[in-house]
């Protein structure tokens, strides 16, 4: 068991430190936030996870896990510190800003004792692990920093974590590794793979990773567009490629786009850094550009579809989040995609199963309401999101609401045959 402590109680802090718990460590969790504190202290969530509510619940019974708002003489038993803070996109320069990283750092600097390694869980550009050994050193400390990057996805983070493909770290040190070895010993021992490596290459195989899987994703987009004018299925195609081990049946799913607080704010950030050292990254640039299009041109479909005519037109949306279960709208694609339509003059009443409070206290310009509410006079109905609840609702009645009876499926989830029957005018992505 060994003795940690988490500083950064956001999305990443708090579910690895509550899983790092339930593999059997003795984890505290820090933040400045008290407000926070308070609520996690009585068992209220900050976010919505599947799961996580229970793991907490577990973890601080059994005594392995902790909350606080304070950092005191306490924190010189801890053998490792995980510093999981945000990096946010910097707005001038589009480049991941490391000064929370280095705050939170020196900050809890003076209260370990010199064997404690500090590992940076957060997203960061390689040669931050390096930077930061330098910063803190520029201070009188002299830690030794490695790099153990996440790959949670949101709506799955728990399994991610308890169930890996792969853990990842990097440290020059044996020592180092071997601790991290211990903190994942139960995982390990589970036969899950840990890639061991140097500080730079853990850091760069994070942005690789979530670059090449957001590359795939525009890449099925573009074949959908194909589909669409040579009157192919882009399922089929999907499952077609997917069944070849190579190219593996995940993140070939078209939609309106990718979003989220990582695939948008890691791969401008691996340009940057590219453009720095001189490396032009083509492919991921590309990417960019293309899923930006993605948005306009998801609205260009939506105006076809309504006679170019969105001015005053009720578009009723189902889904804003950047994806299903998750109450996250950082980035959404629905989010973009509704404020260009309201740009042109269209009236949006949009509905979210989790998702709603946190729009709605950001976008004023949209109306809220349930599922059958919003589409009452309706011209068109929006499923941006795919969240299963949505195949479920009764379309019968749906149908007999809205006014103009089409339904533009982003995410392909509903039954075309099903609302084809009921007089619906099904839109789907690469499909004709
Ligand atoms: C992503 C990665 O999947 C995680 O491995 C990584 O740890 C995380 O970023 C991070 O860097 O912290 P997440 O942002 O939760 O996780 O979301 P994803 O499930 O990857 O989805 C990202 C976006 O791609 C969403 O907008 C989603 O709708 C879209 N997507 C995903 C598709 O359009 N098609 C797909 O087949 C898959």
């Amino acid at each position: 068991m060994t003795k940690i402590t988490f500083i950064g109680v956001g999305y990443v802090g708090l579910v690895s430190g509550a899983c790092l718990a339930e593999l059997g460590n003795q984890v505290t969790c820090y933040d400045i936030d008290s407000d926070k504190i308070a609520k996690l202290n009585n068992n209220i969530m900050p976010i919505y996870e599947p799961g996580l509510k229970e793991l907490v619940a577990r973890n601080k019974e059994n005594a392995n896990l902790k909350f606080t708002d304070k950092i005191d003489d306490s924190f010189q038993h801890n053998e490792a510190v995980f510093i999981a803070v945000g990096t946010p996109t910097e707005p001038e320069t589009g480049k991941a800003d490391l000064s929370y990283v280095f705050q939170a750092a020196e900050k809890i600097a003076p209260f370990l004792n010199d064997n404690c390694l500090i590992i940076i869980k957060s997203t960061v550009p390689p040669g931050s692990s390096q930077k930061l050994a330098a910063f803190l050193q520029s201070k009188g400390y002299n830690f030794a920093i490695a790099s153990n990057p996440e790959f949670l996805r949101e709506g799955f983070a728990i399994d991610d974590f308890l169930k890996p493909d792969r853990i990842v770290v990097g440290a020059h040190e044996e020592k180092s590794i071997n601790l991290l070895k211990s903190i994942y010993q139960k995982l390990i021992e589970q036969n899950y793979k840990f890639v061991a490596t140097n500080p730079a290459t853990a850091e760069l195989i994070k942005y690789s990773a979530n670059s090449f899987l957001a590359t795939k994703i525009c890449f099925i987009n573009e074949m959908a567009d194909i589909c669409e004018k040579i009157d192919g299925d882009i399922n089929k195609l999907s499952e077609g490629i997917g069944l070849d081990s190579r190219i593996g049946t995940k993140f070939l799913q078209p939609g309106p786009g990718f979003g989220g607080s990582c695939f948008p704010k890691d791969i401008l950030a691996l340009t940057k850094l590219a453009a720095e050292i001189n490396e032009d990254c083509s492919i991921v640039n590309q990417v960019i550009a293309a899923n930006e299009k993605r948005y306009q041109r998801m609205v260009d479909k939506i105006s076809l579809l309504l006679d170019q005519q969105l001015k005053n037109k009720k578009i009723a949306a189902f889904g804003l989040t950047f994806k299903a279960n998750t109450d996250d709208i950082r980035c959404s694609p629905a989010i973009e995609i509704l404020q260009k339509l309201a740009s042109e003059g269209a009236k949006i009443h949009a509905y979210d199963p989790e998702g709603q409070n946190n729009a709605a206290s950001n976008y004023s310009e949209f109306n809220y309401g349930s599922a059958y509410q919003i589409v009452e006079e309706a011209d068109i109905l929006l499923i941006l999101t795919e969240w299963s609840e949505f195949k479920e609702f009764d379309y019968q009645k749906i149908a007999n609401l809205m006014q103009q009876k089409i339904i533009f499926d982003m995410r392909n989830i509903l039954d075309r045959k099903k609302l084809s029957a009921l007089g619906f005018k099904y839109n789907m992505i690469g499909k004709k």
